[in-house]
């Protein structure tokens, strides 16, 4: 029975959880100024070495889920790929319809 109520509770608490994890993605690609470690100019390197070495080639289709402001989008973009990239902070979205559309 205790372990039904927790399901039950953890149901009840994962939206609530989403929408507030969303406001603070929201929150923070609404500051043009804000910064992060993983925040780069481009794409990340492991991104770069994947595009280098060949894992990731032109005509691949690339989901990037966390795309944020598109960097990494916008750079296996233009090497060739299909990409789609996706974000749940419209902010960052349209920031990166901004920058790459
Ligand atoms: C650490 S950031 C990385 C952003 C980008 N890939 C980069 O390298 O700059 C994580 C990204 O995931 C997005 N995100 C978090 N939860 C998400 C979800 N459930 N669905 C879609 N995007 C999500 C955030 O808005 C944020 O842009």
């Amino acid at each position: 029975m205790a372990r039904l109520l927790n399901a039950v509770a953890e149901l009840v608490a994962a939206p609530a959880r989403h929408w507030r994890k969303r406001r603070e993605w929201e929150h923070f690609w609404s500051d043009e100024t804000a910064s992060a470690f993983w925040l780069s100019e481009g794409a990340q390197e492991p991104v770069r070495q994947a595009v280098r070495e060949g894992w990731i080639t032109a005509g691949d289709k690339v989901f990037d889920l966390g795309c944020g402001i598109g960097q990494t989008s916008a750079f296996l973009a233009s090497v060739g790929c299909d990409v789609l990239g996706v974000d749940v902070s419209t902010a960052a979205i349209r920031r990166a319809g901004e920058s790459y559309a």
